[in-house]
């Protein structure tokens, strides 16, 4: 049956070249729908008070874009604000609560002001904001001085500014600082300027181009090269007031399996179950941290997707089961790409059941990946995203942990680049599980950006339905807005260059702000051949960044931690077992990026609105609201300058803290990299541990503070407070209230000379119970010695003269010791040799309270 493409056909010529005059053919109570003489329709929608979607439409275009991207449709989302409607001489005004938008009747100019702000926030150039050449496009003002953030993946530095970027999914190798377009394809600008945000979303898959202020410096212009103008305005004001609302629109990332959150160790060179099974043995012998192996393409059959090579990988599941013993999960390599082999039952059954992307004329689209001549399947079918699901089982029986995919741009050898993709009338779809006006077949030009998303969105439905239960992993490559919703996104093939160990920052981040929390890069670099120091400080930053994998290439210098000496070893150790103690902070960043949106890295300024000097700062990221990261990302440098943001900050490490607002030299050894801590704030941590597994042993945990200086106390009251959220970290009942979260806020004040900690635990929220009988307080850094009174819930706390291991540095495999008046009662110890202060305390279920006092 030939596919009713005729829309697509008629992407071009649109009768006219700009929008307007209008008139308005429709109102209902928060839309307003108007139309130029054309038939262009420009309709302008409220979803909440921040939120508004504005169409512009050429009659020859298909009617709606496919919400593929979308988490939620219009009918979800809550309707219970007021919006009041106005048709005025020279156009339409439509109030929500928290914003004005203005539409200009002769030109179609829409204007956005926010409430209680000077100015509209987001305003199109009054002048022809639309025009139809071909490609469609629209253009908006740029103030000077705003940044351009978020839109995905790309190369550079944090603010893309004076860039035009693409969105276009592209495997691209080696990419280079200004390479463009990358994997992904994330049409999502965050505007940020003097501590305001807000943020546009273009709703349109086709390839499109954002211009920020590269032609004109103080124009942002927005082109499409198919599809109609579909875009969502969030109008902030704060970052987190955008991302969150962007991620309400196309979904937060679920609880990822806490193995997920551990380091994982790659290489495109893992050949046989022999090496796999002398890399778990290093990796344990030498006692590296570790929770997954992957398996890139050699473990099939010929590069055939969902099957194993039988002499290389005779025996999978006892492989699987092997490493499940030494703690160590197994992700396989999926690519799209499937063999074109009559013998070969995912060929077979592909092609008798139509399920591959197809040519104008029905026939299989025909290219090549790894296995040679290859036909992509048809995700934008929901039968061909479930039948490619159910062919998981293959891996799955195996005792495969997750599922890795790649290739899926979609990319094709036989047609080189700047293609190397599927011609653009490969024909896609329909989607069955689209309502019906999105329910239509289309280009791959159309298709092409949310290939990757389909795909991941195959994968994940997948996991979940083979393991019901249990939460799956994905990782990909490509992915378009929403991908967040199915996968982790690393950032494809980057090189053993130090130029890409410093863009790792930059990258994440925008990511991050673009609704993708679960990232990372390929730490030590893909190609090329990595040297010691390199490695050991990509691995020290990539510590500190939420998905943390070593991956190489063939054929390149093997880049395990331990290939260059035993310094370089024994640093890269220490760095991956901080992880693993940093594991209940993350793991409670990781709740809040799938609750809220919240991203785990975010830009200084994130925390710091206004702070003109942070804005400037691209070499440094903090983790979650506590952590401060700046990496080394220069051969031989031994000392960097970093920029502090307003408060006090202590060295992790090194006995040093600092007061911000300031930028300051600090000592950056070989075996170390500056990260700070607020001074005051607790951070909970755990015990080092070789596996994420032997963490739920007891699920000890230690709230670690640093202590202020008086002359921060002289300066105002010092504290913070931060969330612990624990469950049990691979089952989906988390979702239905089986999860442990708490509350946990310090209050230092410095009163007639006299110190005193206030350190206050909500009540434990939801129904999970955490195992352990005792949590610790573990106070360091105090410079007035010997605390002279220490009370628990209101009561004296006697000191103990046993000396306690804090829990950071215990072991998780090494039972914990309980005897001693430990056992028993509260009690603290004074350690004077580090000037630390524990205390330990029953795990308390209700709201409890820590009171210390230095004299
Ligand atoms: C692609 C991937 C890379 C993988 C290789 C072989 O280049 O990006 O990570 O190792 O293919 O599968």
């Amino acid at each position: 049956m030939p596919d009713d493409l005729s829309h697509a056909a008629a992407d071009d010529a649109a009768p006219s070249t700009s929008v307007g005059p209008l008139r308005a053919v429709g109102a209902e109570m928060r839309r307003l729908v108007l139309e130029d003489r054309a038939g262009v329709r420009l309709e302008v929608s409220a979803w909440a008070p921040d939120l508004v979607r504005v169409v512009v439409a050429p009659a020859s275009r298909p009617p709606a874009t496919v919400g593929w991207a979308l988490a939620r449709p219009e009918s979800q989302w809550d309707a219970g604000f007021p919006v009041r409607l106005e048709e005025r001489r020279d156009g339409w005004v439509l109030v929500t609560p928290s914003l004005t938008v203005r539409v200009a009747r002769a030109s179609g100019a829409v204007s956005i002001e926010a409430a209680g702000h000077p100015g509209p926030i987001a305003e199109d150039v009054p002048d022809r904001p639309v025009a139809m050449d071909g490609r469609l496009r629209l253009r908006k003002r740029l103030p000077t001085g705003a940044l351009c953030l978020g839109l995905g993946e790309k190369t550079g530095w944090l603010d893309r500014r004076g860039r035009v970027l693409e969105m276009w999914n592209t495997d691209v190798l080696p990419h280079m600082p200004d390479t463009d377009p990358l994997y992904q394809s994330i049409p999502f600008l965050v505007v940020y300027r003097q501590g305001r945000a807000w943020g546009l979303f273009l709703h349109n898959t086709h390839r499109s181009s954002f211009d920020l202020g590269a032609t004109d410096p103080e124009c942002l212009e927005i082109a499409v090269d198919g599809g109609v103008l579909d875009y969502f305005v969030m109008a902030g004001p704060t970052l987190e007031d955008v991302v969150h609302r962007y991620t309400e629109l196309t979904g937060t990332m679920p609880m990822p399996p806490r193995w997920a959150v551990g380091f994982h160790q790659s290489r495109w060179g893992y050949e046989r179950e022999q090496d796999v099974r002398a890399l778990a043995h290093e990796l344990r012998r030498r006692r590296i941290p570790c929770d997954a192996i992957y398996l890139d393409i050699d473990y099939m059959d010929g590069y055939r997707v969902f099957t194993w090579d039988a002499e290389r990988f005779p025996d999978p599941s006892r492989l699987a089961a092997d490493l499940a013993e030494q703690g160590l999960r197994i992700v396989t390599i999926v690519d799209p790409g499937v063999k074109i082999d009559p013998d070969y039952p995912v060929y077979r059954e592909g092609l008798e059941q139509g399920l591959f992307v197809r040519k104008p004329d029905g026939r299989p689209f025909e290219g090549a990946v790894w296995p040679g001549p290859t036909v992509w399947p048809d995700f934008n079918q929901v039968a061909v995203r479930r039948w490619w699901g159910r062919w998981h089982r293959v891996l799955l029986d195996a005792g495969v942990a997750g599922i890795w995919n790649d290739m899926n741009e979609p990319a094709s050898f036989r047609h080189p680049l700047p293609t190397g993709t599927l011609d653009l009338d490969a024909v896609h779809g329909p989607d069955e599980e689209r309502p019906p006006e999105e329910r239509r077949a289309m280009r791959h030009a159309e298709a092409h950006n949310v290939y990757g998303l389909l795909m991941g969105q195959a994968t994940y439905h997948a996991l979940l339905e083979l393991r019901p239960g249990i939460r799956p992993f994905v990782l990909t490559r490509a992915g378009f807005a929403g991908i967040q919703r199915y996968a982790a996104v690393w950032t494809g093939d980057n090189s053993s260059w130090w130029e890409h160990l410093a863009m790792m920052g930059p990258q994440l981040l925008n990511l991050g702000l673009s609704g993708v929390a679960f990232v990372g890069a390929d730490v030590g670099g893909f190609t090329g051949h990595v040297t010691g120091e390199l490695l050991t400080r990509w691995t020290q930053a990539a510590a500190f960044t939420p998905f943390f994998r070593n991956h190489s290439a063939k054929n390149t210098r093997p880049q395990e931690v331990w290939r260059f000496g035993e310094e370089m070893e024994a640093i890269c150790r220490e760095f991956i077992v901080w992880r693993y103690r940093l594991l209940p902070y993350l793991y409670t960043l990781f709740w809040e990026a799938a609750s809220r949106g919240t991203p785990i890295m975010r830009p200084l300024f994130w925390h710091h609105p206004g702070d003109e000097a942070a804005e400037r700062v691209q070499d440094e990221w903090l983790l979650g609201p506590h952590l401060l990261v700046a990496p080394v990302t220069r051969p031989g440098e031994r000392q960097r300058l970093v920029y502090l943001p307003d408060g006090e900050w202590v060295h992790l490490w090194q006995p040093v803290r600092l007061q911000g607002p300031a930028h300051a030299p600090v000592e950056a050894p070989l075996d170390q990299i500056p990260v700070f801590v607020r001074a005051g704030v607790p951070l909970p941590l755990g015990p080092e541990a070789l596996h994420t597994g032997e963490l739920t042993r007891d699920g000890r945990v230690s709230l670690g503070v640093a202590a202020p200086s008086s002359t921060a106390l002289a300066r105002g009251d010092v504290g913070g407070w931060t969330w612990l959220y624990e469950d049990d970290g691979e089952s989906l009942a988390y979702r239905e209230g089986d999860f442990a979260r708490r509350r946990i806020e310090t209050a230092w004040s410095l009163a007639g000379g006299r110190l005193s900690l206030c350190a206050e635990l909500g009540p434990r929220e939801g129904r999970y119970v955490p195992r352990r009988a005792w949590l610790e307080w573990v106070v360091d850094r105090v410079d007035r010695g010997r605390p002279a009174a220490v009370r628990w819930q209101g009561e004296p706390v006697e000191p103990s003269g046993e000396a306690w291991t804090p829990v950071p540095e215990q072991r998780a495999d090494a039972a914990q010791a309980l005897a001693g008046p430990w056992a028993k009662r509260p009690a603290w110890w004074w350690d004077a040799s580090r000037s630390r202060l524990v205390v330990r305390v029953p795990e308390p279920t209700g709201p409890a309270r820590l009171d210390v006092e230095w004299a």
